[in-house]
């Protein structure tokens, strides 16, 4: 399987990923309205903060793994040194650093489809509390966003050049070992908010492998797709540097041990 280390992308990761600041706040606050009082919880996958930099700053008890030293550094940089955070190197489908039952919650955002989830799942379940909770969050385009309608053309120019993108992820087993544990899943649509982005902007950080979903591709077939993907984009949308408006939202499947 790739490795997932996000060190190469990390310089641009918040440019490209970022959330408004309202809808970070709004997320921490609805995670803790659900927990017990001063819980203690952990983020696999942290990366650069966008979900851990609220529950940190509110002084809850925050533990954040990532196997990107950049990731981390640019985490740590904006939370300093605090108590209450732990932030450490650590390969989340290796045995945590954390003691057994010791989590109230777990946080995986963005994380799952790039692990081996099975063996990240087991970590999770062994250092949750009994009646702990995984959090398991990502976030969506509206159909309507530039990435929703341009990435499928990509995606399909890539395949013509005789390239592919990763297609592999299947959350199925994930899901059946967390019913097979027990866990009851809710889902829950958290934030939703306005996006803006040029058609250009889309189509950047995969031609320019900045999505871990085309680091597989050879340089060649992805600078063909991505001239393909922009003749495709100026005819459809006119022009390639005009703002589209569009909707995100961020959803959670809350799975209740
Ligand atoms: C798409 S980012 C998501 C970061 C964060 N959860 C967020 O939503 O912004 C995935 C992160 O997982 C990290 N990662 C990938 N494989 C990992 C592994 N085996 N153990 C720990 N972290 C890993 C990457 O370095 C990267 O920082």
């Amino acid at each position: 399987m790739t490795n997932y280390n996000f060190d190469r992308v990390a310089a641009q990761y918040d440019a490209t990923r970022a959330f408004p600041p309202a809808v970070k706040e709004r997320i921490c606050t609805w995670v803790l309205s659900r927990l017990p009082k001063d819980p203690a919880i952990t983020e696999i996958g942290v990366g650069t903060g966008r979900i851990a930099v609220p529950f940190i700053e509110r002084g809850v008890r925050y533990s954040g793994f990532d196997i990107s030293q950049s990731m981390l550094d640019l985490l740590k940089a904006k939370v300093g040194d605090r108590p209450n955070a732990n932030l450490a190197i650590a390969d989340i489908t290796q045995p945590l650093p954390l003691p057994e039952q010791s989590q109230d919650a777990v946080i995986a955002v963005q994380i799952l489809h790039l692990v081996d989830a099975t063996k990240a799942l087991e970590q999770v379940r062994r250092v949750l509390k009994p009646h702990g909770a995984l959090i398991w969050g990502w976030i969506e385009h509206g159909a309507q966003a530039p990435n929703s309608r341009i990435r499928p053309q990509f995606k399909a120019f890539v395949q013509e050049a005789g390239g592919a993108f990763r297609t592999d992820y299947n959350q199925q087993p994930a899901r059946d070992l967390l019913a097979q544990w027990g866990a009851r899943a809710a889902h829950h649509t958290v934030a939703v908010w306005q996006g803006q982005e040029t058609p250009r902007q889309a189509i950047e950080p995969m031609g320019q492998k900045v999505m871990s979903s085309t680091w597989d591709i050879p340089d060649e077939i992805l600078a063909k797709a991505a001239a393909k993907t922009e003749a495709w984009a100026e005819a459809e949308y006119g022009d390639l540097d005009r703002p589209l408006g569009y909707e995100l939202s961020f959803g959670v499947d809350w799975y209740q041990f």
